[in-house]
């Protein structure tokens, strides 16, 4: 509808059916007006299928909801880093939304995974924002092309579940900035969702409902969004000051009790009428984008999307070992061991549950093979050992072939609303896979988690297939790949530690009480392992195929540049195998010599080729200012520093197969105060700055650096000693090291810098 058809009827509305369409009507609806024809519109959740609850409604996925399509949830889909295949996922749930006529669907979430044991991690995306955000990117593109809208959330550093509707994340702006904001900004500036959901929690003490800094200078002012921003259910802490820092829409809906607020604080002054008309008009808009642009023909075909889940499964899986198991010959005798292989876990609990119409185990797509026998294993709802199942499975193992055991993390162990206690899996599995390859060499394990793992049996299995929680057609994609009717191609968009501890966030999550420091700052994942050197389990960007990438001929279009330039680079994949495949190419930038704490490397960009055998094709990227930057506190903006950068291409965090050297020229001059406390190094820094002072030191104690040290032994020290003295020393030196200044005359000395070398 147009902006001057929604003044007209906001013109038209009473102060108290404004302030109702600012909350819910119920859980699910925005509100109506039926005196102007104002329809309600249904959001639901999301991210990777329907929760449509058409009766009594939740946030936790207690009640049901109508039979929907469990895709991959975002732990897997971020695996695949195909963003076609996320748009094409996107095309079918918004096309499912608008079957069912669901105007919002409440997703993408793009929390970054701080810690292993962030409950919700399976819903999440990365350990890294360009991941995190290109993907979330994606997905919004493909939903929002059926006129249908998202929500991009939790809006903002909401990165556990322990305390997380009275938690504050206390983050420092830099880390914001290059980590937490970073995952919802590509999204947000290039997809545009329609909506924002805010988080629970408070960003430095202030609740994210109410945070006038995020919700209105950062998304609306600078990043440009121009939907509306609803709450998480329940998020709202202080109705008025939450509408006046930009949050559009309360959910579920406080049963009238905070609309009253805003009436009265319109009626006695404490709000101006006009904040109540903006939110109301940016939720009609997105009401009647939805409303005007219906696809009445639209079908709701879950067979043929169970069948797209297939397809986005095989791209979520990610091979982590295989030492010549895989793929196995459909002719052998094999065990499949563990009760995920008849009941697979393929989703998380929570408010992204999914009433699946159906799903597909691993066992069901192999109820023709004879050659395969199964054994439970373990009882997947309590972790206790059980003697009778190991052993039949120790039985069934030692008579095949191979042994398949399907194990990871059963649903207490990871959901919405707590976070995990530990790194590991359920000691009888463990137990299990230990018994198992006693007897069996051959043993290859499937994983179903949404969160990296301890594997204390790594070296003992042959082969590792990670499934996270690959949605209802998951046990058919399993399959295709274990007998390699499918290549893998997925790569992990998050470390696997050897072991919790590893983790850089480890020594303050989930905090004390309700405080969270993120002390690690920067330093989340790779960012992390890598600078420290570390050994990891798995490291980021990893994962194998059935056949073999080769990288040649690494080209930049220019070796030099400002930072207001942009360079392309480009690469040859080939795929050297004798089977087709999929190959995730990564591109990592590495500042050489930097004056701040940067990461050794990060990674800027990334994309998905599809190799036949022999085939060679060259991937290009683009790179401009941002790719080089980090956020500078002083100016509160990027900032690229002078110098040389190394353009890394890899196969994965910790395979660099190609790097080429570039040199940027900034064209910012960082703003510099001369003070009594500013360092001569800081000062030789800058030719006139030098000039100015170094008349200054031909007196007193800097002479000595000139004199002549009879014993060499002493004389490397001393100059040594008496360059490092003078480099440190602070201007007021000057003063206490007989320049014969006056304090005056000192101060006129930093005021003619301020002046000169600013003006330079
Ligand atoms: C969750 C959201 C969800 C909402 C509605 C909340 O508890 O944090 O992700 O969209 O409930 O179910």
């Amino acid at each position: 509808m147009k902006t001057e058809k929604i003044k007209e009827l906001i013109g038209q509305m009473t102060l108290e059916e404004k302030a109702s369409i600012c909350s819910g009507a119920d859980f699910w609806h925005t509100q109506a007006i039926e005196r102007l024809k104002i329809p309600a519109t249904m959001v639901t959740d999301g991210p990777h299928g329907l929760r449509k609850q058409a009766t009594q409604g939740d946030h936790l996925g207690i009640n049901d909801s109508i039979e929907a399509v469990c895709f991959p949830a975002g732990c897997g889909t971020a695996a695949s880093f195909n963003r076609d295949l996320l748009e094409v996922m996107g095309e079918t749930l918004g096309n499912e939304c608008q079957a069912e006529g669901v105007s919002v669907i409440l997703g993408p979430a793009v929390n970054i995974k701080r810690s292993p044991l962030c409950g919700r991690n399976f819903e999440y995306l990365s350990e890294d924002p360009v991941v995190a955000t290109e993907m979330a990117g994606s997905l919004i593109k493909g939903i929002q092309s059926k006129n249908v809208g998202t929500s991009i959330k939790h809006f903002l550093a909401n990165n556990q579940e322990t305390r997380r509707m009275s938690s504050s994340s206390e983050v420092d702006e830099r880390t914001l900035r290059e980590i937490y904001l970073a995952a919802f900004e590509g999204a947000i500036v290039k997809q545009k969702p329609w909506t924002v959901m805010c988080s629970y929690n408070k960003i430095n003490g202030v609740y994210a409902a109410e945070n006038d800094t995020y919700l209105t200078e950062v998304l609306r002012k600078e990043w440009g969004f121009d939907g509306y921003v609803m709450s998480d259910w329940g998020a709202v802490n202080d109705r008025v000051p939450d509408l006046k820092a930009g949050l559009e829409l309360e959910m579920p809906s406080s049963n009238g009790i905070n609309d009253k607020l805003i009436i009265e604080a319109v009626k006695n002054g404490t709000l101006e009428e006009s904040v109540v008309d903006t939110a109301v008009a940016r939720i009609l808009n997105i009401v009647y984008r939805f409303e005007e642009n219906r696809d009445e023909s639209a079908v709701f075909n879950r067979d043929k999307d169970h069948d797209l889940a297939r397809k986005i499964a095989h791209e979520t899986i990610v091979l982590l070992k295989n030492d010549n198991i895989l793929p196995l010959k459909v002719t052998d005798k094999i065990a499949f061991i563990g009760e995920f292989a008849s009941k697979p876990r393929y989703q998380g609990g929570g408010s992204s549950h999914i009433n699946s119409h159906k799903v597909t185990s691993a066992l069901d797509e192999v109820a023709g093979m004879t050659n395969i026998i199964y054994a439970k294993g373990y009882r997947a709802d309590k972790d206790e050992i059980d003697e009778i199942l190991i052993n039949e499975a120790v039985e069934a193992a030692k008579q095949s072939k191979v042994a398949v055991i399907f194990a990871g993390l059963p649903d207490s162990f990871e959901s919405e609303g707590y976070d995990r206690e530990h790194m590991r899996m359920p000691d009888c599995q463990n137990e299990l896979i230990e018994r198992v390859v006693a007897v069996q060499p051959n043993t290859v394990i499937v994983l179903h988690n949404g969160s990296p793992i301890e594997m204390p049996w790594v070296n003992k299995v042959k082969g590792i297939l990670e499934a996270y929680l690959g949605g209802q057609a998951v046990g058919g994609a399993v399959v295709d790949i274990l007998f390699g009717k499918v290549n893998p191609s997925a790569k992990l968009p998050e470390t696997f530690p050897i072991k919790l501890e590893d983790n850089p966030s480890y020594l303050y999550y989930p905090g004390e009480a309700d405080k969270v420091e993120y002390k690690e700052g920067i330093f989340v994942g790779y960012r992390y392992y890598d600078k420290k050197k570390m050994n990891v389990l798995f490291p980021f960007g990893y994962g194998l195929s059935y056949t073999t990438f080769e990288y040649s001929n690494l080209k930049l279009s220019k070796e030099f540049m400002k930072d207001t330039d942009t360079v392309t680079v480009s690469v040859d994949i080939k795929n050297t195998g004798n089977r087709a495949g999929k190959e995730i190419v990564q591109l990592y930038v590495a500042d050489k010599i930097s004056a701040v704490i940067r990461p050794i490397k990060e990674l800027k960009d990334f994309v998905k080729v599809d190799l036949q055998p022999e085939e060679t094709q060259t991937v290009t990227f683009e790179l401009g200012k941002r790719a080089f930057a980090y956020f500078n506190t002083t100016i509160h903006d990027w900032h690229v520093e002078s110098g040389e950068f190394d353009i890394l291409i890899g196969k994965s965090s910790r395979a660099i197969e190609l790097s080429k050297t570039i040199t940027i020229e900034s064209t910012v001059k960082l703003p510099f105060t001369y003070t009594r406390d500013t360092i001569f190094e800081d000062i030789f820094k800058n030719e006139t700055a030098r000039k100015i002072v170094e008349p200054l030191m031909n007196m007193g104690i800097f002479d000595s650096i000139n004199e002549e040290d009879s014993d060499a032994a002493t004389a490397t020290i001393s100059a040594k000693m008496m360059e490092a003295m003078l480099k440190y020393m602070p201007l007021r030196g000057i003063l206490s090291f007989g320049s014969g200044k006056t304090v005056e005359e000192f101060d006129q000395i930093i005021e003619r810098l301020n002046k000169e070398v600013s003006n330079n």
